[in-house]
C-alpha cells in the first residue's frame, strides 16, 4: 500500500524545524561509548544537515587526561564508524573547531570552578552567551553528585539559560528514584531538567501520537468495547554487549521494561491530550501509569515471569549462557527476559489486559505494539485456514520494517462462504523512501531547544516505577532466586511465560 502523502498539521507540531540557540553542550562521561557512539555521530549529522547553530560547542568531562585533539581524533573516528562519515572534510574541520576537553573528577568541588571559568571563557571565544546543556552520560549512581555539584557550584542557577539532561536508568526504584528527584528539584526547576528514555526519539515511537490522534477511525474503537488485548513486545538478538558491570545490577525490569515499555505502554493507552505542549502529552501518561497495576498483587506469579537466557545458536553461531558472559556472575539470576501482565483501573480500558514481554538473545529483533481485537459478536462465515475466524489485528512495527498493518478477513475467491486473514500494510521506507531519523539526534534538539514533550517528568518516571515495585522487590530476594526459568539463547519466551498468556485463553504473537 502506498499512502498519499499529505501534510498533516499535528504532524507539522511535532517537527522542530527551529534551530536552538548557540550553546555550550557539557557532556560528563565523555570517554564512555554513548558519546562516541550516538551523542557525537547525531550531533555531526544534524552540523551537516546545518540544524544546528555554527556557534554550538561540546565540552567533553571525563576523569582521563585527554587533550582536545585526541578528543578531537576519538570523536572523529566514532563518526566515521558508527555514524553517516565526515563527508566534508573543511565541514569536519569546523566541526572540530568546537570540540573541547575537561578531565576533572565529578566529586571535585573545585574542578567544578574550573570548569565554569572554562566555560565563561569559551561564550567569549566561540559566541554562546551563556547558554548550557550539562548531559549526564555517567554511571547513575554519579547522577546525584554531578548535580548537586553543578548547583554548589552556581551553574544551573538560571533556569532560562540551563538545563540538566539525565541519561537512564533514574533511580533503582521508587524510592531511590524519589531521592533522585529530590536532589535535582532541590537545584535546579524541573522545568530544566530532561530526563531520557531514547525510545520516545523514535520517529515511529511518535508517530503513535499522530496514529491515535490524527485518524478518527481508530480512536472510538480504542476502548474495552472493541479491544480484547494489547501485546508490547521488545525482542532483541543481543546478549549482554560487555555490558556486564551495569546490567548484573539492573536486569531486564530495570533496563527494559520500567522505561521503554513503559512508555510504549502509556502512549498506547493514555487518553487523548488537550493539547501538544510537553504538559499536555506528559499529564495525560502519568494519568495512565498511575492507573496501571499489575494484574495479580496477591500471586506475583500471575502477574510476571522473569527469565535469563542459557547457551544456544543465533544465526548459526553458537552463543554462551547468560552466567558465562564475560563479567557476569557465574551464579547470577539477572532476568535477561521479562513478561507481564498490566491492568489499568480507569473507563477506557477496565477488564483489557496488557501484555508486555522483552528479552534478550531472541530469535528476533522486533519492537511492536500489537491492538488486538474482539472477535465478530456472530459468526456466520467459516475460516479457510481455522476453526474460528481470526480477530483484527493493528499493528505498530516500531523497529525494525517500521510502519503499521491491518489484519482482516476477506472471502477467500471461489463458490465457498470461506474467509481468510489478510494483512494491509505500510511501510516507512517504501512511503517516505529515507531512513528514519536517529532517536539521539530528536532529543538532543529538543532538549536545546526547550521542548520537554519527549522527556519524562519526575512524577512520571515515579509512577513507573510504582508499578514495577512488587517485582523488585520479590525478585530482588535471594530467597526468591529460584523463581527465575531458563530459555535457551535464541529461542523465544521460556513456557511460564507461554503460560502466562494461555492461561487466559490467549497466546504470545509468533514474530
Ligand atoms: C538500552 C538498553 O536502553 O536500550 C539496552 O540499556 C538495549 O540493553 C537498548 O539493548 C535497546 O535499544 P534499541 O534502540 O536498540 O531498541
Amino acid at each position: 500500500m502506498t499512502p498519499k502523502l499529505l501534510e498533516n498539521p499535528l504532524r507539522v507540531g511535532l517537527r522542530q524545524d527551529k534551530v536552538p540557540e548557540p550553546q555550550i553542550l557539557v557532556i560528563f562521561g565523555a570517554t564512555g561509548d554513548l558519546t562516541q557512539r550516538k551523542l557525537v555521530p547525531a550531533i555531526y549529522e544534524m552540523h551537516l544537515e546545518r540544524r544546528l547553530p555554527p556557534e554550538l560547542t561540546i565540552v567533553g568531562v571525563a576523569r582521563r587526561d585527554w587533550s582536545d585533539d585526541y578528543f578531537r581524533e576519538h570523536l572523529r573516528q566514532g563518526v566515521e564508524e558508527f555514524g553517516g562519515g565526515i563527508q566534508a572534510e573543511e565541514v569536519w574541520n569546523t566541526f572540530a573547531q568546537g570540540l573541547f576537553f575537561a578531565p576533572g573528577n565529578i566529586d571535585d568541588p573545585q574542578f567544578y570552578q574550573t570548569l565554569r571559568d572554562r566555560l565563561a571563557s569559551l561564550d567569549e571565544l566561540r559566541g554562546t552567551r551563556g547558554n548550557r546543556t550539562f548531559y549526564l552520560s555517567v554511571a547513575p549512581r554519579f547522577f546525584g553528585e554531578a548535580a548537586k555539584q553543578l548547583g554548589a557550584a552556581g551553574m544551573l542557577a538560571d533556569p532560562a539559560k540551563t538545563r540538566l539532561v539525565v541519561e537512564k536508568p533514574f533511580g533503582r526504584d521508587l524510592s531511590s528514584a524519589q531521592v533522585l528527584n529530590a536532589i535535582l528539584q532541590n537545584v535546579c526547576r524541573e522545568s530544566q531538567i530532561y530526563r531520557i528514555d531514547h525510545y520516545l526519539g523514535k520517529e515511529t515511537v511518535q508517530n503513535l501520537l499522530v496514529f491515535r490522534f490524527a485518524n478518527a477511525i481508530f480512536e472510538p474503537l480504542w476502548n474495552r468495547q472493541y479491544i480484547d488485548h494489547v501485546q508490547i513486545t521488545v525482542a532483541e538478538t543481543v546478549g549482554l554487549e560487555g555490558r556486564a558491570g551495569y546490567y548484573e545490577t539492573a536486569g531486564a525490569l530495570r533496563d527494559m521494561v520500567q522505561n521503554h515499555l513503559m512508555q510504549l505502554f502509556s502512549l498506547t493507552a493514555m487518553e487523548p491530550p488537550n493539547s501538544l505542549g510537553a504538559d499536555g502529552i506528559r499529564n495525560e501518561k502519568v494519568k495512565v501509569v498511575q492507573a496501571t497495576r499489575l494484574a495479580d498483587i496477591e500471586d506475583l506469579s500471575l502477574s510476571a515471569v522473569r527469565g535469563q537466557y542459557t547457551a544456544g545458536w543465533m544465526n548459526g553461531r553458537q552463543v554462551p549462557a547468560y552466567r558465562d558472559e564475560e563479567g557476569a556472575d557465574p551464579q547470577s539470576f539477572t532476568p535477561t527476559y521479562v513478561a507481564m501482565k498490566l491492568m489499568v483501573d480507569n473507563w477506557r480500558w477496565q477488564g483489557v489486559p496488557f501484555y508486555l514481554r522483552t528479552g534478550k538473545r531472541m530469535p528476533k529483533k522486533v519492537t511492536e505494539i500489537a491492538i488486538q481485537f474482539k472477535t465478530v459478536p456472530h459468526l456466520m462465515f467459516q475460516s479457510a485456514t481455522q476453526k474460528v475466524n481470526s480477530p483484527n489485528v493493528l499493528v505498530l512495527r516500531i523497529q525494525p520494517n517500521e510502519g503499521v498493518s491491518l489484519r482482516f478477513e476477506v472471502k477467500t475467491p471461489g463458490s465457498s462462504q470461506r474467509t481468510r486473514s489478510v494483512d494491509m500494510d505500510f511501510r516507512y521506507d517504501t512511503a517516505f523512501g529515507s531512513p528514519t531519523q536517529e532517536a539521539y539526534s530528536r532529543l538532543l534538539v529538543d532538549c536545546m531547544l526547550g521542548d520537554q514533550t519527549l522527556f519524562t517528568r519526575a512524577d512520571e518516571v515515579e509512577a513507573s516505577w510504582r508499578v514495577v515495585t512488587p517485582l523488585l522487590e520479590t525478585w530482588d530476594d535471594p530467597r526468591q532466586a529460584a523463581g527465575i526459568s531458563f530459555y535457551e539463547a535464541g529461542t523465544w519466551e521460556p513456557a511460564e511465560a507461554e503460560q502466562l498468556i494461555n492461561r487466559d485463553g490467549r497466546r504470545w504473537r509468533r514474530l
